[in-house]
Order: C-alpha cells, then structure tokens, then sequence
C-alpha cells in the first residue's frame, strides 16, 4: 500500500534566509506539499553585507509558478516581528518557522574582531530568537507550533577559524533545548538540523568530490518531515546529509583505568539511515518518516572526534551510494557473477529476494548496551569487550522484500562462566500489516571479565550448536570477501568501530579491524543455499554456529558442507590460515534441490569465474530439458588460468545433465579448451566464438557439427546472464 503524502494544507511556514541555499530548497518543498510560504531573505552578502530583493522575489516567482502559495519578506532576522507580520498580513496565521539565514565571517581567534563575533552572534542567534519570540504567542494560542533551528557541525566539533559561528551555533542548541522544554505541553516542538549542503558558504569549505553530491534538496525532506504535525520528535539533534540522516546527542561516557574511571561527556551519532537507494535517487518526506525509527536509534551511536572524520564517513556513504546498493544482501557478499545471487541485488529481478540473514543483522542492531546492563547484578559492562559468540535464526514465512516490521527482544537467560558473563538474547520479529510472525533469533553474547557474580553456570535455553559428520565434505565453496567487505557491512547499521578503526581494532586485542561475524554467516549461508537449494531461499528453514575466530576483511572463506537429509552441517575457514572460523553450524532446509553444481575447491584454489557461467548453463539446460537433449552429444570443457588446468566440466547433452570432471561414462563427442577469461567474455557475448576459434583462444577437438549446436545454446542461456 502506497505510504499517504505528508501535506501542509493550511499550514504557514515562515523560512528565514529562503533566497538561496537550504533556505530555498525548504521553501520550494514545503510549497509543493501545499504549505502557504513565507520566503525571507535580505538578499545581502555570504558576509552578511548589503541587501536585495531579487533573490526572494525569484524563489516566490518560481513557487508561483508551480501553483504553489509563498510571499517575499526582505527584512533582515533581527526584525523578526516583521516577519511574523507579514505572514499573519498574508496569510491569517503562523505554524512553522525554520531559522535557517547565516552568514560567515571566518578568521583566526587572534585575528577576529568584535564586529566579526556581533555580527554572526546577531544573524544566528539573535535572528532566531526574534522571530521565534515574535511567532511564539500564536503557537501557544493554537496549541500547535513547529520550530527548527539549524546549528552545524563546527559547532559540536570546533573548526579552525570559527570561532564565532561554533560558539553561534551551539547557543542555538541551547536555545532549541530549552524551547523544546517549554513548548513540549503545548504541542510546540522544537528541533535542531545540522545539514551539511553545498551552498556559497561551503564553496571553499568542503571537498570538490562530495560537494557537487551535497544538494541541498537532499536535507529538505527531512526539515519538512520534522515540521510536519505527524511528527512527535522534540528536542533532537538531527544530521543529514548526501540522502542520509541520523541522530546525535550527549552522552555520558567513561574510560576504565583499572580501579578509576574517568567519566566525561560526548556527542555521539546514531548509525542512522540511507534514505535512498543509490547516488541518482530523490529522497521524499515519506522515505524519511519511514525510516525514522532507524534514524533515531541510538543503540549503535559512536562518537567522532572531528569535523574531518564526519566529512570522511560521508566519503564513504558516497563510496557505497556509487554501488547502489544498500541491502544487506550486497554486505553478504552477493556477486552478479553468480546467476542465483541476482535476486539479491536487482529489485526488478523476478525472484527478487530477501536473503534469510539479513534479519540477523537487523535484529543485532537493536542491541543496547543499557539493556545487558540492566541484566547484570553490576550492572555495568565495557562495550569493547563484549563478543558475539553464537547465532541462531529461523525463519517461518517467506521473507517479504517490504514490510514494517516490530521485534520484540527478551533476554531469557545471563550465565556466570567466571572469567565472563554470557547474555541468551531472544528476538521475535512479526509483520505489522498481518501480525505474522517472520522470524526469532538466538544471540549468543559473551561478555569478558563480567563474571564471578554467582549466576547460574548452564542453561538449557541455549539452542545448541552441532558438529559435522566424521567424514571428508560432500561439498565445498570458497569465495574471497572483499577488502572494502566491513565498510560495506557497515552501511547495514553495524557501525562498531572495531570493523573499521585500526585503534579501536587494537584496543580490543587484534591486529586489524575484523570482519562482522555475522557477514561471514552470511556468506556460508549463501554458500549452502547455492549448493543444495539452487539459491532458493524459500527453501530456507534456519540456521545456527559459533563464531570461533575473527576473519580479515580481504580473506577467502571456505565453506565445507556436507548433507544429512535436509540438514546441511557446515564448518567454515580461512584459506590463508586455514583456521576455522564459524564452527558447529548447520543450515535446515524446507527442502532440498538435488544439483550436481556443487563447486568442490578443497585444494584451497579460488573460484573461477567460469563457474557462474556453468551455473546458468546448468538452470537454463534444466529449465529446457527436453529442447537440450535434440543436441545429443557430450561436450567436455578443459578450463584453464593462465595456461593451467583449473576446472573440467561435462556438459551431457544427451542426459540433460552438467557437472563438474570427465564424463562419468563413454568419450566426449567435442571438446573445448579456454582460459577462464574468455569462457566468461564468451559468455557475456563480448568474445564471439568462431574469432575465439580463429585466435587460437579456443581450441576443439571432435564433431564440429555438434559444436555450432552447442553454440546456439550458449547464446540462449547467455540472455540469462
Ligand atoms: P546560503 O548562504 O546559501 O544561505 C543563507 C541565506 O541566508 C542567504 O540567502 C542570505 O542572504 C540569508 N541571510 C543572511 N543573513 C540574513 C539576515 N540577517 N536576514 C535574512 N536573511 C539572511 O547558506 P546555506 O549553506 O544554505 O546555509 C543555511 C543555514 O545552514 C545557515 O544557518 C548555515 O549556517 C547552516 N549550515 C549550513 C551548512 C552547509 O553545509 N551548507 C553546514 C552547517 C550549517
């Protein structure tokens, strides 16, 4: 069902500094969504001298023109009676007022003067309280009021050569905090934005790459999401920027020196939320108002120590953006090289489909700390030292690709192991529309040096993990993770520092940031459903192991599987070190899809990619069995990576089956011999056969007759890939 347009009809909103910038990207959306718009600007310099008209009037022409209702107001913030006069005069009335005018005047602390500290202080502050003071009477007679105020990151950090603007721009956060305090039983909400846009104040502030992507048309949703009546937030510190918003706020912290702590008080950010799906996408109010809740959720907050740092994570919120996807399915590992993972990663798939652990990471994202603690007889825990020892997920319904969703979190059992405390934490998710349940999860948490609080030393709630059969594998895949793998994952909300910061990585006893161990569930997971479900997740029941050791981003995992009916047993290791890194694990399957794809790389080599484009052979030979079999003939594929045998397969036309080795019976009719490489241009249609042929690129051996059939196929199958 399509999510109701958030409108502003009979809604007043007054947006100071509306000429340019932010300002106008407010303006111009507020308008649009039926709001009558009062457009002030003085039209002066980014120092804040000299006025004009002609930037307000074109804002206002251009909200005309779109069939919207605005006025001008020329005035300058610090008549901000005037203002409010105008929109009562044109109007009737006033419910919104975004303080958003401002001016630099960046120097040195040693070299500012008075004038340069007065005139900011006046603009931001002064300017806002004016005009707040001045609609605040009409706010508490109608009981309804929003406010927003706009400070900036300069402020919650410091920036060279703001000294006035920083201490500017903090003072509005103190002047919000309180408004929002006192308004709060009158239903006037007050919030703050910090935005980070390109405009002619950030020109020469912000990096090139990301200033051309910082539109300011990317903030204005969610200014308009906050001022709108459905909208309960009052008091929060929201940031957006690049189509991402989250939520900052102060907290109060310790470092642990042993016996002494040492507490202090920091701003820390939530996580937050992607708000669209790549770099080319709008973001609308309603995408906003949908992802609130993450947004908001603090329960992954981190501090940063600068305004660099910030502007380098919106790097790679940009970085991911490029690739276009922000599932959990591409943290996960999913490949267009691999045919089954497609309906991962392309929503106008015909299979498109959730993969079953993206509801681990959901459910591990609404951890907080404060709910383990509560658990404790200490009742305090250091969150560095908190691992996550084992996970467990089943799922009932097919997952849908869309849905609000509500999960209930227990935890049903803290053991004392001694040396740490071990938290049972139990997650059920329902389907809000139908109230089906979708899924629970078990979490396993490790808590070290938490211990020795006399608790109980077992339970019997924990579902247990399983070991493999005594026997060589049935099967095996091994796929590289990619070294961006943790800063990808990241974007699915686990935002734990210790994935991607080489300090926080050390402090807590490795070498480099770690793997999420969830991401490499992940990756087995898909491994398994590859294997023995055709990638089908439906067929999808559940899913336990033990993260035994952490894995490196950049690393190949090898996952060693072997089949006990619909029990797939899995053990999954590092090539590199040939440690193991998930133990215990077994995926239950709903049902299983016999395949003879299984890609069977126990000699610890890599994939080779030609195997995706057997994969597809395989489904499209399948799926046209009784077409296939008119062939009639047996091809054997020598595949080779520079020069070297690699991988042999038997494609039995006469069958209909494919698999990898020599024919189980007989001599081929043809055979075919090529690099890896060109088995894939081939394939993709960008190598053609007969100038492969020509090239000495692929040599054949056997019925040449029987090879232009088979060249026919391969075109088929390739609409596939
Ligand atoms: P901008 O310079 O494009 O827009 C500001 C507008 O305010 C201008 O049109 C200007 O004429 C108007 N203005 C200045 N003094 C005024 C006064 N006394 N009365 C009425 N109007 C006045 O700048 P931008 O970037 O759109 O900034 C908007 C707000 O966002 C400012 O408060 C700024 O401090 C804040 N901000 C912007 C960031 C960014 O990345 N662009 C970062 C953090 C905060």
């Amino acid at each position: 069902m399509k999510q109701p347009e958030l409108r502003f009809a009979n809604r007043v909103v007054i947006i100071t500094g509306a000429g340019a910038g932010l300002g106008r990207a407010y303006a111009l959306l507020f308008a649009s969504r039926g709001a009558s718009v009062v457009v002030n600007d003085l039209g002066g310099s980014r120092h804040g001298d000299g006025s004009s008209t002609k930037i307000a009037d074109a804002v206002v022409n251009e909200i005309r023109k779109n069939g919207g209702k605005a006025v001008a107001n020329y005035d300058s913030v610090l008549d901000g009676e005037k203002i409010v006069k105008t929109a009562i005069d044109a109007f009737g009335r006033i419910d919104v007022i975004v303080n958003n005018a401002g001016i630099l005047r960046d120097k040195s602390f040693s070299k500012m003067s008075e004038t340069d500290w007065d005139l900011v202080q006046n603009v931001h502050v002064k300017g806002a309280f004016k005009i707040t003071r001045a609609a605040w009477p009409y706010f508490v007679k109608q009981k309804y009021g929003r406010i927003i105020v706009t400070t900036s990151n300069s402020g919650l950090y410091g920036n060279f050569g703001q000294a006035n603007y920083s201490a500017a721009k903090m003072g509005l956060i103190g002047l919000a905090n309180t408004l929002a305090i006192e308004g709060e039983s009158k239903n006037i909400h007050t919030n703050i934005i910090i935005p980070t846009a390109a405009s002619r104040l950030t020109e020469d502030v912000l990096p090139p790459e990301i200033f051309e992507q910082l539109k300011p048309e990317l903030i204005a949703p969610v200014v308009v999401w906050l001022c709108h009546e459905k909208c309960m937030e009052n008091g929060s510190i929201i940031e957006s920027a690049l189509g991402w918003a989250g939520k900052c706020k102060h907290r109060r912290n310790y470092t642990d020196y042993g016996e002494n702590k040492l507490y202090f008080s920091h701003v820390i950010r939530s996580s937050g939320s992607v708000l669209r799906p790549d770099l080319s996408s709008n973001v609308t109010p309603e995408d906003v108002e949908k992802k609130w809740s993450a947004i908001t959720d603090m329960s992954t907050a981190k501090h940063f120590n600068s305004i660099a740092e910030v502007t380098g994570e919106f790097l790679v919120t940009i970085d991911a953006m490029k690739s276009g996807n922000f599932d959990s399915q591409c943290h996960l590992g999913a490949s267009v090289q691999m045919p089954t993972d497609f309906r991962y990663l392309y929503e106008n798939d015909s299979n498109f489909a959730v993969l079953p652990t993206f509801f681990t990471t959901h459910n591990s994202l609404l951890m907080d700390l404060s709910i383990l603690e509560k658990a404790l007889p200490s009742g305090e825990l250091n969150p560095m030292k908190i691992l996550h020892g084992e996970q467990y997920l089943e799922i009932y319904k097919e997952l849908p690709t869309e849905a609000t969703i509500e999960t209930r979190m227990q935890i049903v059992d803290v053991l004392d192991k001694g040396s740490g405390a071990v938290f049972v934490v139990e997650n059920e998710t329902f389907d809000t529309s139908n109230g089906d349940k979708l899924c629970t999860t078990q979490m396993i948490l490790f808590a070290v040096g938490a211990g020795g609080f006399q608790g109980k030393r077992s339970s019997s709630k924990i579902i247990p993990t399983v070991e493999a059969p005594n026997r060589q594998p049935d099967a095996s895949v091994t796929q590289q993770t990619s070294h961006d793998q943790a800063a990808l994952y990241r974007l699915s909300g686990d935002k734990n520092p210790l994935h991607i910061d080489s300090n926080v990585a050390m402090i807590a006893g490795f070498k480099k940031p770690i793997l999420h161990g969830l991401c490499s569930l992940g990756f087995s997971v898909r491994h398994v459903l590859q294997t023995y479900a055709n990638g089908d997740p439906s067929s999808f029941k559940a899913v336990k192991a033990r993260f035994a050791k952490p894995v490196i981003p950049g690393q190949s995992l090898q996952t060693n599987m072997w089949q006990e009916g619909n029990r797939i047993h899995f053990q999954t290791s590092t090539v590199e070190e040939n440690l193991s890194v998930l133990t215990g694990g077994y995926v239950d399957l709903k049902r299983t899809t016999p395949t003879q794809l299984t890609v069977n790389h126990l000699s610890g080599s890599n994939p080779v990619e030609s195997d995706a484009v057997f994969a597809t052979i395989g489904e499209y030979v399948k799926a046209n069995l009784e077409q296939v079999k008119k062939i009639n003939g047996v091809f054997l594929y020598h595949i080779l990576v520079k020069g070297k045998p690699q991988a042999t397969w038997t494609l039995d036309l006469k069958k209909g089956e494919l698999y990898k080795g020599e024919p189980k019976s007989g001599k081929p009719d043809a055979t075919l011999t090529l690099e890896n490489e060109d088995m894939v241009q081939m394939a993709l249609g960008k190598l053609n056969p007969q100038t492969a042929f020509m090239r000495g690129k692929l040599k054949v051996g056997g019925n040449l007759v029987l090879m232009q059939k088979l060249a026919t196929l391969m075109e088929a199958s390739r609409s596939k890939l």
